[in-house]
């Protein structure tokens, strides 16, 4: 399965939904997660991503493991997204910041 990390909070760019051709992405405030049940490993969404957020379970960074679980958590109580919008007002200040985690927002 591929996994959101950390760069997408405070960005959400959306790109990623717009090429998924199963709809498997979950919309939070300023985070998206990607349903693990439901991705079918096609990678089409990784080199979407301006914020390079998305990553391959089996390629994700080590500091970046946490979100596996994330994913599978939030996608079970957010809703849906199935259609790239606006990022976030600020995404470009945000984009490739560290230290973003404790920032999400639920
Ligand atoms: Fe959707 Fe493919 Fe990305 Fe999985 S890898 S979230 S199926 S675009
Ligand atoms: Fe987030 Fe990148 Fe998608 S910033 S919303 S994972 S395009």
């Amino acid at each position: 399965t591929y996994v959101v990390t950390e760069n997408c909070i405070k960005c959400k760019y959306t790109d990623c939904v717009d090429v998924c051709p199963v709809d498997c992405f979950y919309e939070g405030p300023n985070f998206l997660v990607i349903h693990p049940d439901e991705c079918i490993d096609c990678g089409l969404c990784e080199p979407e991503c301006p914020a390079d957020a998305i990553f391959s379970e089996d390629d994700l960074p080590k500091d970046q493991l946490a979100f596996v679980d994330l994913n599978a958590e939030l996608a079970e109580v957010w809703p849906n997204i199935s259609a790239q919008k606006e990022p976030l007002a600020d995404a470009d200040e945000w984009k490739g910041k560290p230290g973003k985690r404790d920032l999400l927002e639920r």
